[in-house]
């Protein structure tokens, strides 16, 4: 009924939005987060792609999968026309992992290895903007029509990867543990942001929010730790923080998210990543 009056919205293309979770810190909850964040927006019934860039592949071992040995690393040289020649040709269509994570529920994946780790020597020579290949592989490949969500799951450097990897997203969302040291981690990865905007090759990504991790309730500075803080992080949204849990370690530990257990111990677990999920629309949107 009243269809006539939204002519547009079948024909339309969908307009998938690119999320990435950044730190240059290693050990804050960068892949925890990114790994549960995608399997909220698939238990919502979004078609969801996850990327892996960090040559440590963990966001790929989440997934109970073997890193395979062409990846996105591989991809991303071959998507490079002045390299293609150098290097054995590969097709996204092999590389795409397709994982059913529990009945239903279905996630894509990209996964990557330790040869990412020398991505910026391979690029190094191109005359090709090389801060902008991820962007452009996104758009060669028309990811943005197949799938609603990508997550990309970031390395904890601040090298030509998180370049490229700014360079490609619509939104951030910076995981971080509230203690002492993670003002700086913070800061420098704030910069490269800024640096790029300098820079004038592309839009900046959107701040999505801050995610305090590893919350010790228990330590008797961790309060007044978080508070002070949240006061040097300006106007961004935080989001509630995620403790220290033993039962997020243990799904973690069997490769799940918290999406796929029933009992009550996991609920609260399940409403902060679903409210994460329309935080991140909502940014995405305004
Ligand atoms: N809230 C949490 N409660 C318990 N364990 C966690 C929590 N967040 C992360 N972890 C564990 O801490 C370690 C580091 O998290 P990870 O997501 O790999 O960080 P990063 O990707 O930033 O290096 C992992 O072993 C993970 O299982
Ligand atoms: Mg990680």
């Amino acid at each position: 009924m009243f269809s006539f009056l939204k002519p547009n919205l079948t024909t339309q293309k969908a307009q998938g939005k690119v999320i990435a979770l950044m730190n240059q810190k290693g050990g804050v909850g960068k892949t925890t987060m990114a790994f549960n964040l995608a399997h909220a927006f698939a238990h919502q019934g979004k078609k969801v792609l996850c990327l892996d860039m960090d040559p440590q592949g963990n966001f790929t071992s989440l997934f109970n999968v073997e890193i395979p040995e062409k990846h996105m690393h591989h991809l991303l040289i071959n998507s490079v026309k002045e390299l293609k020649a150098l290097h054995t040709s590969v097709l996204i269509s092999d590389l795409i992992m397709k994982t059913e994570q529990e009945e239903g529920v279905h996630i894509d994946l990209l996964p990557a290895g330790q040869e990412l780790s020398g991505f910026e020597l391979t690029v190094a020579g191109i005359n090709a903007p090389r801060q902008l290949i991820l962007k452009k592989f996104i758009e060669k490949y028309e990811l943005r029509s197949q799938y609603d969500v990508i997550v990309i799951d970031g390395p904890p450097t601040l090298g030509l990867l998180v370049v490229n990897i700014l360079c490609a997203a619509d939104g951030v969302l910076y995981p971080f543990v509230p203690d002492r040291f993670s003002e700086q981690g913070l800061k420098n990865i704030l910069q490269v942001v800024s640096d790029i905007a300098e820079m004038e090759i592309t839009s900046t990504p959107k701040n999505l929010g801050y995610i305090p991790n590893l919350f010790d309730v228990r330590r008797k500075q961790a309060g007044s730790d978080l508070a002070h803080i949240k006061e040097t992080l300006g106007e961004a949204f935080v989001y509630e923080a995620f403790t220290n849990k033993v039962q997020f370690g243990k799904s973690l530990a069997q490769r799940k998210s918290v999406f796929q257990y029933k009992s009550n111990e996991y609920k609260d677990l399940q409403r902060q990543f679903t409210v994460m999920t329309e935080t991140v629309q909502k940014e995405l949107l305004s």
